[in-house]
């Protein structure tokens, strides 16, 4: 029997939220995790990818780990996201002496290789900055053909995080986003409007500290960490877990309402540089819709995906 599940990359910046995306990603029936590739973003390239490592030593998850850019494609990055990730960009847990080893592939090469070399299409999940994703993209376009989705976290049709105007995942790289909401392949965007709404709060930690597993532990230390950070830093009880939305879309799309509509980067270096503009009214007759734009979470369907993923790992 042929094997149905659906074939995904995670382009990360482990960050407490990719994180999460990453547990319920790879134990999933119907998610075949193919690698995780790791992008500068939330903390430096080093950082971040010494995070993804972690991760999959700590969760016993056996799949490559390779390191790709530590800048945007045309301009330099901004500032890392210290105040929310803290120093290590994963702060929270304490993880044993790592031993599992990094991929030695560039993470565009990686992307390139196995995209090609899958007899079925492969789906890109970025939730960190689109660097990598554009460089393999402009390496070898043949890819295109292969992609079945991007499903990314990223954007905001509505208000930024870092600017008033921009998401930071698309500030940090926005050239790098024009190419890939310019590729022709489907996008479906999980902006800020949608991840917004997917708020953890105490209870929450709360609810998945009754997951006697390893993911389980994992989560709620992180989450201790990131509930600290989103009180001192916003005022906040609790912060949105942005990037797991991308995974439980793909494990049940039901759980996330979506528009279709034609969206353009701004990399015009002006005050707006880095926004989504997402043609929310149809307005723009003479341009094909690129994206699919997350527009309503169903916060009780969410929270269900997160558990049940927590509890497919081992008991603790
Ligand atoms: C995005 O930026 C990062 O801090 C998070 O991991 C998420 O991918 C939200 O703007
Ligand atoms: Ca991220």
């Amino acid at each position: 029997m042929s094997d149905q599940r659906r074939k995904i990359i995670i382009d990360c910046d482990p960050g407490h939220d990719d994180a999460v995306a990453i547990m319920l990603a790879a134990r999933n029936p119907k998610l075949e995790l193919l690698g995780i590739t790791t992008v500068r973003g939330n903390q430096t390239l080093e950082k971040v990818t010494r995070n993804a490592l972690n991760i999959c030593q700590y969760l016993n998850i056996d799949v490559p780990v390779c390191k790709g850019l530590g800048e945007g494609i045309v301009r330099m990055s901004p500032p890392v996201e210290e105040r929310v990730h803290g120093d290590s960009g994963l702060d929270g847990p304490v993880f044993a002496p790592l031993t599992k080893e990094l991929d030695p592939r560039h993470a565009v090469d990686f992307i390139v290789e196995t995209v090609m070399a899958s007899d079925t299409p492969v789906t890109l999940v970025p939730t960190g900055p689109l660097s990598n994703i554009a460089m393999a993209i402009k390496k070898e376009p043949k890819i295109l053909e292969k992609i079945e989705e991007i499903v990314l976290m990223g954007g905001a049709y509505q208000h930024g995080n870092v600017t008033p105007a921009a998401e930071f995942n698309i500030y940090a790289d926005a050239e790098a986003a024009y190419v890939v909401f310019t590729c022709g392949r489907p996008v479906v965007m999980m902006g800020l409007d949608l991840t917004r709404q997917a708020l953890c709060y105490p209870e929450v930690v709360e609810r998945m500290s009754k997951v006697k597993t390893t993911a389980g532990k994992l989560f709620v230390d992180l989450m201790h960490f990131f509930c600290m950070t989103q009180k001192r830093v916003f005022g906040w009880a609790g912060g949105p877990l942005h990037d797991p939305t991308t995974i439980a879309y793909l494990i049940d799309p039901s759980c996330i309402e979506t528009k279709e509509m034609y969206t353009e980067i701004d990399i015009t270096g002006g005050p707006s540089h880095g926004r989504t503009n997402c043609d929310y009214f149809n307005l723009r007759t003479d341009v094909p819709k690129n994206s699919k734009v997350a527009v309503k979470l169903d916060v009780d369907k969410f929270w269900d995906i997160v558990e049940d993923n927590l509890k497919l790992y081992d008991a603790i």
